[in-house]
């Protein structure tokens, strides 16, 4: 599931030379779910065909208001009827003036004057055309009616010279839509909840070349950021170096030591409404970081590191908590459920999710998880060896189960 998924995306295309990319935003639209229709200026023909976004979507395309093949449906009011999203891409200087002014002379302009769908305009031309006065007077209109304008990019232009009017790239667009609905989704639980999320393993530097740290990849805690952005949240993601992208339209910071973590996080507490800490953090670093690579030293036998202490982090923000929701990760080789709940109560935690990485296809750096989630006033809930981003969810919903999205 994805907030695209089943949402009926009307795409108008109109007659422009970035017109092929629009088959990319489509493609991408219906990899997450969403269903899409087309409709076409007649300019947009001239471009690319009807029959390559009819094959694309298995859908008629809306190319002639007045090809009445269906006799019980006027094409543009059952098209617009049907529209949950429009998305007009790219939108030429030319269909932007008709936008603004209400006119409605063929299939695009009348469907989008005919539906009451929310609509998101990516225009695309010329960067003279862009800064002509009637352009930017016409966005303008657009925005004051309602409508929303991705601002397009600046760079190479069909023209052969770099100016600010190119279509940004499909994947930009539609992550860029993606952060629209996800703001305006009222429905979603996490909706309007600021989520702190910490990922990834914590390096404790010897020298200026070697560290201290240990096997988490940040897949748990990647996952739970992108579940928790998808569920509506207001993510950020502190994570220490991991091997992963971070998920799409979170907040990322990204640091390397349990000090800088605990700096950031310490920063971003005191507005966060959950704070998932899923980072493996050391519990110990070196006394001192050496200036130089430490060098072999063959006279003596061995080397002896002296360690220190880092700040335990949950155990500091548990005395700063006001309303926050805490969740907190174990990670445990042996007595599982024992050594989580002495960290539970000694952490002041609202939910603990345990893991036993001992056992193959649980915890650090697989797939796969297998948690057990532990609180004061609920009872333990085991998963099943699930993939991370099920756990994530689960995780999720059952903080949302045991109040956190009620304190205030
Ligand atoms: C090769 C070529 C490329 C064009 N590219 C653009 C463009 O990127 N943006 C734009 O606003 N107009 C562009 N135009 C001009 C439009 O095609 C023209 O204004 C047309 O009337 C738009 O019709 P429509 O808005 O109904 O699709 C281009 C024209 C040609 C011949």
């Amino acid at each position: 599931m994805s907030i695209w998924t089943d949402r009926h995306v009307t795409v108008v295309v109109s007659g422009g030379i970035a017109s092929y990319k629009a088959l990319t935003v489509i493609r991408l639209l219906m990899h997450q779910g969403a269903q899409v229709r087309v409709a076409l200026t007649a300019h947009a023909t001239e471009f690319i065909t009807p029959l390559t976004f009819q094959t694309l979507t298995q859908q008629p395309v809306a190319t002639d208001e007045f090809a009445m093949t269906d006799p019980e449906h006027v094409v543009h009011v059952a098209l617009a009827d049907w529209t949950d999203l429009m998305l007009v891409v790219p939108a030429t200087a030319n269909l932007i003036a008709k936008m603004a002014t209400g006119i409605a002379d063929d299939v695009a302009t009348t469907t989008i004057l005919a539906t009451t769908a929310p609509k998101y305009v990516v225009p695309a031309m010329n960067s003279h055309m862009f800064a002509n006065p009637a352009t930017t007077r016409n966005l303008k209109q657009l925005v004051a009616d309602g409508m929303t304008v991705l601002d397009p990019a600046t760079g190479l232009l069909a023209e052969g010279y770099v100016g600010h009017g190119r279509l940004p790239e499909p994947p930009e667009i539609v992550a860029w839509l993606t952060s629209q609905l996800l703001a305006t989704a009222t429905e979603l639980p996490l909706h309007g909840k600021k989520v702190l999320v910490t990922a990834g393993g914590t390096r404790e530097m010897l020298d200026p070349v070697r560290y201290i740290s240990n096997r988490s990849s940040g897949k748990m805690g990647y996952a739970l950021a992108q579940v928790a952005r998808e569920m509506g949240a207001n993510v950020t993601l502190i994570s220490a170096q991991t091997a992963l992208t971070p998920p799409e339209g979170v907040h990322y910071v990204q640091v390397t030591s349990a000090a800088e973590m605990l700096t950031q996080v310490e920063q971003a507490f005191d507005a966060t409404d959950i704070l998932v800490m899923a980072a493996a953090v050391s519990d110990y670093r070196p006394v001192e970081m050496a200036a130089q690579k430490i060098k072999k030293q063959p006279e003596i036998n061995g080397l002896t590191l002296e360690l220190t202490e880092t700040t335990d982090i949950l155990k500091k923000l548990a005395g700063q908590k006001h309303n926050q929701f805490v969740i907190g990760f174990a990670a445990e080789t042996q007595q599982l459920l024992a050594n989580a709940t002495r960290k539970l109560t000694a952490k002041k935690l609202d939910l603990l999710v345990a893991n036993d990485v001992s056992k193959p296809g649980v915890g650090f750096n697989g797939e796969t998880n297998q948690v057990t989630m532990l609180s004061q006033n609920f009872a333990p809930i085991t998963t099943g060896v699930l993939a991370k981003k099920a756990i994530a969810r689960t995780v999720l919903e059952t903080a949302i189960a045991q109040g956190a999205t009620q304190k205030v």
